[in-house]
């Protein structure tokens, strides 16, 4: 079959399936569980899948937030309401990634729902935190992994029609937290750490087995010349 992503984003065709296959065939995808400080310091707290490592030495991490959907007439479109996360994060030039485990799957979970602005998401999942060494959103305390950014980016991206419809923040990682459970011969164990990364519709995948295959010619890693 042929599905036609074109006809689906602007609703002009039935595109060929009942619901959109792309999220489940870029998959899995990390997910950066972001905490953020608002101005007043209240912790905010959400999960982004679009999230990804974009370079390294410096390291550097992306998550891309949606415009806010809005209903008129029952129709739900993007509206100019802009997330949390991003509104905090760029206002305040701070941002931590916390790995998401199976573990705390439903407090990522819970941490997604749509509060009022002075309504933090932290006491909605009923979870613990701990603080950052260099940046002052804190970590979820029992994450095995929080990477510590600060904004080095951020800008709207347009669709061919014109509209902003989500808006880029790269975060530059200053240090990351990392559970010394998890780290064996100064290497960490990933699949170990039971991540849970998203794929399409209501699906979620558990990353726990890792394989071996160097480079071909050479292995960046193994052959000194990156650490
Ligand atoms: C697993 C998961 C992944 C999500 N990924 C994204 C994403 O990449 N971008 C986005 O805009 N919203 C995403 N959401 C929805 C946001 O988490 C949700 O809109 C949340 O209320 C945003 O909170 P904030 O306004 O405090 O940032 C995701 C939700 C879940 C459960």
């Amino acid at each position: 079959m042929y599905y036609d992503s074109e006809a689906r984003a602007a609703n002009t065709s039935d595109p060929g399936l009942p619901f959109n296959p792309f999220k489940a065939l870029v998959a899995p995808r990390p997910i950066g569980w972001v905490t953020t400080l608002t101005e007043s310091g209240m912790v905010n707290l959400a999960p982004y899948s679009y999230f990804q490592a974009v370079a390294d030495n410096p390291d550097i991490v992306m998550f891309s937030a949606a415009s806010e959907l809005e209903v008129h007439d029952g129709a739900i479109s993007f509206g100019k309401g802009r997330k949390h996360s991003e509104n905090n994060a760029v206002a305040s030039g701070e941002f931590v990634c916390n790995l998401v485990t199976f573990e705390l799957r439903e407090g990522m979970n819970l941490t997604s729902a749509h509060l009022p602005d002075d309504e933090s998401e932290v006491a909605h999942a009923g979870l613990e935190m701990a603080p950052s060494r260099r940046v002052k959103p804190p970590r979820v305390a029992r994450t095995p992994a929080a990477l510590e950014c600060v904004v080095v980016d951020s800008h709207p991206v347009r669709h061919r029609g014109g509209d902003h419809l989500f808006h880029l923040v790269f975060g530059e990682v200053l240090g990351v937290h990392i559970d010394d459970a998890f780290i064996k011969d100064g290497r960490v164990d990933t699949a170990a750490m039971q991540l849970v990364t998203r794929m399409g519709y209501d699906e979620y995948a558990v990353l726990e087995k890792a394989f071996v295959m160097p480079r071909p010619d050479f292995d960046p890693v193994l052959d000194g010349m990156v650490k």
